[in-house]
C-alpha cells in the first residue's frame, strides 16, 4: 500500500512537471539589458533570495500560439554583500521587432519583452536621462510617464540608486529594482530594457580608479565590453558609444583612443545613428564652467566629437535640464554637437544657473525640472523631446515650426 501511495505521488509531481517548476516564481528584481545586437538578443536579468533557483526560463514568440516553449540557460553569481544572488540569461537567434513571452517556472507568470526592429525605416523611440532616485516615489512618478510613451528602451545615465558603492545602503538597490519592475512596463505589458551607466554615486568616492570602490554596479549589469565602457550597436542605425567620465576609468588616454576609433568605425560603415553617453556634462547647466571634472571631459571628448562630427552627446550629473546651442571647437557654430541632458530623472532639482555670459554662452536652455528626453529615430534624422513628470512636453529640437 505504502508503493503504491509513493507511486501517486510521483505520478503528481510528473504532471505537475516536477516540484521545481509547479510553483509560479516571480522575482524581486527583474530587468532586461543587451549584451550584443539588440535587434536579435535580450539579456534577462533578475535576482534570487538565495541560490536554490536555476539560472534558466522559457521563451517563445507572442503572437505565435502555436510556438513551443524554449529553454534558455544562464549562469548567476552572489549579489556583493547580501545574501541574493544575480541571475542573467541571454536569449540568441531572435526575430527583430517582434513580441516574445517568458517565464521562470510552467506556473507563471509570464512576462513580456521586445526586440528592436532591424531597422529605422518605421519611427524608433527610446528614452534618455539619468540621476534617477534621490527618492523612490520621484522616480516611479517619472517612470509611469516614461512608460506610457511606450519607449523601446532606456539609458540610465548614472547615478542610478545612489547607494555610492557602500554596503550599507544595499537597501537602497533592492528598492530601486524593486521600483523598476513595478513601474517601468508599458501599458500593454512590456518590459522596458535598460542600458545603464556609471556615475560618481555608485562609486564609493565617487572618481577613484579602483574598481573595489564600485562593488555592486558592475555585477548588476551585464554589458557589452566591459572594462567599463562599450559600444552596443543596434544593426547598422544606431550605435550607442557608453562612457565612463572619470569614475572607475580615467577620461583621457585608452578610454578617449578608443572613443575615437569606434567613432571612425562607424562613421566609415555609415552608421546614421551615434550617440556618445556618459555622466558628467562638458557643459554644465548648473555647476561652474572650469569645474575640474567637467573640463577634464570637455577637454578630452568634445575634440573628439568635433573631428567625427557627432550630432549629439547626452550628458547627466548637474540635476537640471539642459540643451546647449550647437558647439564645435568650444564655440557656438551650428554644424557642431548638441550637448543635451542634464540628469534629473528622479533626485533633488538644482537652480539652473543664469550668469555671467562667460558661464552660459553655450546653454539654449536650461530648466530646473524632473524630466526624460524622448529620443526619435527616423531613417536619415532624429528628434528629440523632453517630458516632465506630468508627461508635459518643455523643450524639442528640432523647434517646432
Ligand atoms: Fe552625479
Amino acid at each position: 500500500m505504502k508503493h503504491i501511495r509513493v507511486l501517486i505521488f510521483m505520478l503528481m509531481l510528473a504532471m505537475l512537471g516536477g516540484p521545481a517548476h509547479a510553483e509560479p516564481f516571480d522575482p524581486p528584481a527583474l530587468y532586461l539589458t543587451w549584451q550584443q545586437d539588440p535587434t536579435t538578443t535580450m539579456t534577462v536579468q533578475w535576482h534570487t533570495l538565495d541560490d536554490s533557483r536555476p539560472s534558466e526560463l522559457a521563451y517563445r514568440q507572442a503572437d505565435d500560439h502555436d510556438a513551443p516553449w524554449q529553454q534558455a540557460i544562464g549562469e548567476h553569481w552572489p549579489f556583493p554583500h547580501t545574501d541574493r544572488f544575480i541571475h542573467a540569461v541571454e536569449i540568441v537567434d531572435l526575430e527583430p521587432n517582434t513580441d516574445y513571452l517568458f517565464r521562470f517556472t510552467d506556473a507563471g507568470p509570464e512576462y513580456r519583452f521586445r526586440t528592436m526592429p532591424a531597422d529605422a525605416s518605421e519611427p524608433v523611440v527610446f528614452v534618455v536621462g539619468g540621476d534617477l532616485m534621490h527618492r523612490r516615489t520621484w522616480m516611479e512618478i517619472v517612470n509611469e510617464q516614461m512608460a506610457a510613451r511606450e519607449p523601446m528602451f532606456a539609458v540610465l545615465g548614472g547615478d542610478l540608486a545612489y547607494e555610492d558603492g557602500h554596503p550599507d545602503k544595499v537597501d537602497r538597490l533592492f528598492d530601486f529594482f524593486e521600483a523598476w519592475k513595478n513601474t517601468a512596463v508599458t501599458p500593454d505589458g512590456r518590459i522596458i530594457p535598460m542600458i545603464p551607466l556609471i556615475g560618481n554615486h555608485e562609486v564609493d568616492g565617487g572618481w577613484q580608479r579602483d574598481r573595489a570602490k564600485a562593488p555592486f554596479f558592475y555585477d548588476l549589469f551585464t554589458m557589452p565590453g566591459w572594462p567599463g565602457y562599450a559600444t552596443l550597436d543596434f544593426g547598422d542605425y544606431l550605435s550607442l558609444i557608453i562612457l565612463d567620465s572619470g569614475h572607475i576609468i580615467p577620461v583621457d588616454g585608452e578610454q578617449s583612443d578608443w572613443l575615437d576609433q569606434q567613432l571612425a568605425e562607424r562613421r566609415e560603415r555609415g552608421i546614421t545613428h551615434v550617440f556618445p553617453v556618459y555622466h558628467v556634462p562638458a557643459y554644465p547647466s548648473v555647476r561652474h564652467f572650469y569645474d575640474g571634472r567637467s573640463r577634464d571631459v570637455r577637454n578630452h571628448w568634445p575634440p573628439i566629437f568635433d573631428k567625427h562630427d557627432v550630432d549629439i552627446a547626452f550628458e547627466n550629473h548637474d540635476h537640471a535640464y539642459k540643451r546647449t546651442h550647437r558647439l564645435r571647437d568650444g564655440q557656438v557654430d551650428p554644424t557642431g554637437t548638441l550637448y543635451v541632458g542634464d540628469g534629473a530623472w528622479g533626485v533633488q532639482l538644482r537652480p539652473v544657473k543664469t550668469g555671467p555670459e562667460e558661464e552660459v554662452w553655450y546653454l539654449d536652455e536650461a530648466h530646473s525640472i524632473h524630466h526624460v528626453i524622448i529620443v526619435t529615430l527616423h531613417e536619415q534624422d532624429r528628434w528629440l523631446e523632453a517630458i516632465d513628470n506630468e508627461g508635459k512636453t518643455f523643450d524639442r529640437y528640432p523647434p517646432e515650426e
